[in-house]
């Protein structure tokens, strides 16, 4: 697959076929991971790759946790002005794609709680570091990583979906992985998509290039 193909095809998936993801094949697409841009090639980054029943019992007890109104271990950050009209902007996408109405509270919690079991996908993985390493100076590093790694699974026909929803919570995630000493950072849920869910048709929007980019030295 062209990298400029991957990139601009790249999207989050959140259905999945019940089809489990050979470990080579994770293992190709983490050592593409790893290959990411680090500062000072300190590689911060951590794979925990879960699957099969532990993925099943993580993911439940992470909704039930959610569903019992637990507070959160590591929550969203709050956004303001165009960042929020973004974020509502694609939440209205996926929310019009799956036929959930505005205020079908009962749906929305229905979907809120797919997040948290990894959207029925045969395999997640859980980024991790060092606790004590500086997580403000080492975020980036983790977020090349990621991208890789979404991009690396699209040439094994594989869909991800990068999300904090894995490790809101994250009582089951220490009791099945241990890793005492070590931080989640995010999760990426990893397999093949659901071409009938319709939440996976959705593009979401990107603000204009012109926007967002100021030239210099350029000629006009
Ligand atoms: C750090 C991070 C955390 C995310 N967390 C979630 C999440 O918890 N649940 C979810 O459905 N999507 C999550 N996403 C996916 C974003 O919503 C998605 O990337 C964004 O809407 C753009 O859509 P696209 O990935 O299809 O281009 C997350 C993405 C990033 C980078």
């Amino acid at each position: 697959m062209e990298i400029k193909q991957a990139i601009l095809e790249r999207k989050s998936v959140r259905g999945y076929l019940d089809k489990p993801v050979p470990k080579e094949i994770i293992e190709d697409i983490l050592k593409q991971g790893q290959r990411a841009v680090s500062a000072n090639n300190t590689q911060p980054w951590e794979f925990a790759v879960i699957t099969g029943d532990i993925l099943k019992k993580v993911g439940e007890e992470n909704v039930a946790a959610f569903v019992a109104g637990e507070e959160e271990d590591y929550g969203d950050a709050t956004f303001e002005g165009v960042y929020r009209q973004r974020l509502v902007g694609v939440a209205k996408q996926l929310f019009a794609a799956m036929d959930i109405a505005r205020e079908d509270k009962e749906k929305r919690f229905w979907w809120m709680q797919r997040g948290f079991k990894f959207f029925d996908a045969p395999c997640a993985v859980i980024m991790y570091m060092d606790e004590k390493l500086d997580e403000a100076a080492c975020r980036f590093d983790m977020g090349c990583a990621a991208q890789n790694i979404c991009l690396a699974a699209m040439e094994h026909g594989l869909g991800t979906c990068v999300e904090n929803q894995a490790i809101m919570y994250q009582k089951a995630l220490k009791k099945y992985l241990g890793l005492e000493g070590k931080r989640f950072v995010v999760g990426i849920a990893i397999g093949y998509e659901d071409p009938e869910f319709a939440a996976n048709e959705v593009r979401s929007e990107r603000e204009e290039l012109e926007n967002i980019t100021k030239w210099y030295g350029f000629e006009d």
